[in-house]
Parts: C-alpha cells; sequence; structure tokens
C-alpha cells in the first residue's frame, strides 16, 4: 500500500511526532511506502510531494512545526479541485490518505470521503475546539507558553502597577484562555463563549488595583464585548472564510486606561503560542494518534478520525470530528469567575 500523508491549516507542536509515528508503524509493521504530500490540500491538488521514509522522520520528535509544510488551501472552492486531487492520487500510485488538520482540513476531508477519496483524519489545533476528542494534541504546548507568559507579566505589572492585558488565541472558543488563565492567576478571563460585560471588567481591575495588586486580563482574540462587534485590526479572508483575528487586547488596554486612569498594557502572545517544541503530553497524544490512523489505514476503515476518550484512542466518524466546534460549556467557565477581580 502507498499512504500519503499531509498537514493542513495552522500548524501545531506534535505535528511531526504523528508524521513520525505513521511512518515508523506503517514502514516496520506493514511494510507500507509513503508519499508526503506539501503544504495541507495544496500537495494532492497541484501534485506537490515531498519523499517520506525512516530517514525523513529521524530525529523530528521534538520539532516544532511540520516537515511537510502546511497550507490554507481548500480545494473545494477551487474550480474542478476534487477530480484533480483524485488524479494526482492515482498517478502517483496513493491508494489513502492521512490529513492532520482541524475543523477546516478535516472538513475538506469529510468531503472527500463522501466522494470516495479514501482517508483517515487525526486531529489537531491549539485552540482544542473539535469535538469527539476530548483534546487535541499542540493544546497543552501552548498552555504551558501561555502560563509561563502570564507568571513573568505578574511581576512586571506588580513593578509598575499597571493593569497587564495578555490577549492568546481562540478564535470560537476559549479553552486556552480559560486553562492559561487559570494556571497563570489571572483576574478575568474573557472568552468567545461568553460576550463580556466592560463596565464589569473595569470594576474587576478596579478592585486589584485597590487591593494594592497589578491586574492580568486574559482574553482570547475572538472574545467580544456585550452590544459589541468583533474586534480585529485586518479584515482579510482566509479560503475558508476566517477573518485574521488579534486586537482585542489593544481595544481593552484602551478602554482599561481612559475608565481607570491607570496604565494599561498589551501582550499578544500569537504565534509564540504555536512554534516551538511540544510537551511530553503533546508528543506522547499525537504518537498514539498516528499509530492508531495507520492501523486505521490498515484495517481499511476510511472515513474516519482518530480521537482521545478519557485515556483510550478511538475511531469517529469523521463527520463528528468537524460537525460542532468543541467550545468552553458556561458551566466551566462559572466556576473559575470566583478568581475574578
Ligand atoms: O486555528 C488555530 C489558530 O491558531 C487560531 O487560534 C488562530 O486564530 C489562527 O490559527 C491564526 O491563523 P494564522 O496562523 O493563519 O494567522
Amino acid at each position: 500500500m502507498r499512504v500519503g500523508v499531509l498537514t493542513g491549516g495552522g500548524d501545531c507542536p506534535g505535528l511531526n511526532a504523528v508524521i513520525r509515528a505513521v511512518v515508523r508503524k506503517g514502514v516496520s509493521e506493514y511494510g507500507y511506502e509513503f508519499v508526503g504530500f506539501r503544504d495541507g490540500w495544496k500537495g494532492p491538488l497541484e501534485g506537490l510531494t515531498s519523499t517520506l521514509g525512516i530517514a525523513e522522520v529521524r530525529g523530528i520528535l521534538p520539532r516544532g512545526g511540520t516537515i511537510l509544510g502546511s497550507s490554507r488551501t481548500n480545494p473545494i472552492k477551487v474550480d474542478g479541485g476534487v477530480d484533480r486531487i483524485k488524479s494526482n492520487l492515482a498517478d502517483l500510485g496513493v491508494d489513502a490518505l492521512i490529513a492532520i488538520g482541524g475543523e477546516d482540513t478535516l472538513g475538506v476531508a469529510t468531503k472527500l470521503h463522501d466522494l470516495d477519496v479514501p482517508v483517515v483524519g487525526v486531529p489537531k489545533t491549539i485552540d482544542n475546539d473539535l469535538s469527539a476528542t476530548d483534546y487535541t494534541f499542540g493544546f497543552d504546548t501552548a498552555v504551558n507558553i501561555a502560563s509561563e507568559a502570564i507568571d513573568r507579566l505578574h511581576t512586571t505589572a506588580e513593578s509598575h502597577h499597571r493593569a497587564l492585558v495578555v490577549e492568546v488565541m481562540g478564535r470560537h472558543a476559549g479553552w486556552i484562555a480559560l486553562h492559561a488563565g487559570i494556571s497563570g492567576g489571572a483576574n478575568a478571563i474573557l472568552i468567545p463563549e461568553v460576550p463580556f460585560d466592560l463596565d464589569e471588567v473595569i470594576s474587576w481591575v478596579t478592585s486589584r488595583f485597590e487591593s494594592h495588586y497589578a491586574p492580568i486580563i486574559v482574553v482570547a482574540e475572538g472574545a467580544l464585548p456585550k452590544d459589541g462587534d468583533l474586534i480585529t485590526k485586518d479584515t482579510t479572508l482566509d479560503a475558508f472564510g476566517h477573518v485574521k483575528l488579534s486586537g482585542i487586547g489593544d481595544w481593552l488596554a484602551s478602554a482599561i486606561e481612559a475608565r481607570t486612569g491607570k496604565e494599561a498594557r498589551t501582550s499578544v502572545l500569537g504565534h509564540i503560542q504555536r512554534g516551538g517544541t511540544p510537551t511530553a503530553f503533546d508528543r506522547v497524544l499525537a504518537t498514539r494518534f498516528g499509530l492508531q490512523a495507520i492501523d486505521a489505514i490498515h484495517d481499511r476503515d476510511f472515513g474516519v478520525m482518530v480521537a482521545l476518550r478519557g485515556t483510550d484512542i478511538v475511531r469517529v466518524p469523521l463527520a463528528d470530528g468537524t460537525g460542532v466546534l468543541k467550545t468552553v460549556p458556561m458551566s466551566r467557565y462559572e466556576e473559575v469567575r470566583t478568581f475574578f477581580g
């Protein structure tokens, strides 16, 4: 069997650990050959490949990013895109595909499976917002990076008696903000799922200053004020129709300065959360996903996604993973409000 592998969407620590596990088990236990597709769905669409074998995956376990490259190419939006993918796979003798990606990449995989392309999905996103899996790899790394940043920001904020707003990633789901905010001892956590009341945020900031501590506000980039719109610096859309986020942190710091008369600064963590070496948790999860994905290929169990349920890796229909986003439940948010202010 000849298996194609691609990584699509925003990169995420642990992608290389998946690729390594897929190739190591595929070659040594099943005698498979592999084709690396470059830059997400652009690879099969344009026939862009790279050699993928044991030599290529040596030493990549701790490396961030993806040796295959990534992109947000959407072949469904390209005229004749699906037919081009099918004919490129046939020309290259590729029997099945492993697509490693988030909502968008796996959404394409779901549609291709419906059109008879044999595909198995591996969920990835630092946002941890895919349904049907308890965790995605990359999330733990992002939370640790953000949590360490918050620890550092506490000491400088205290020295200058300033408010510090920390903007973290999280387009539709506030999991990174929630977990990093809890572990970093934030005085307010603002997430996309719960539009915030600016008056309430100002009262938390004020009470924190009154107790002679410097407030730290963690805000997800997709968070928005009640009765307000998403605040962004850039309005261009990607191939999946997503606007580029970031801007809410600066907006909030300006509002805090204007309303409290105290200094406020913003730290936008941005892609630092996605780069560099994965945590041990993410390496293990990514490795287990890779091992199970190649087993699904071996079983010819196409149209599935591997997923973490408790401590087990299971297979679920691809459509279950991408149909509905896994957002932070209100009860999870409510339980940490005791720390706000
Ligand atoms: O989807 C994962 C993610 O990291 C989001 O949290 C963020 O909004 C987006 O990707 C950023 O994408 P890009 O790297 O294309 O700017």
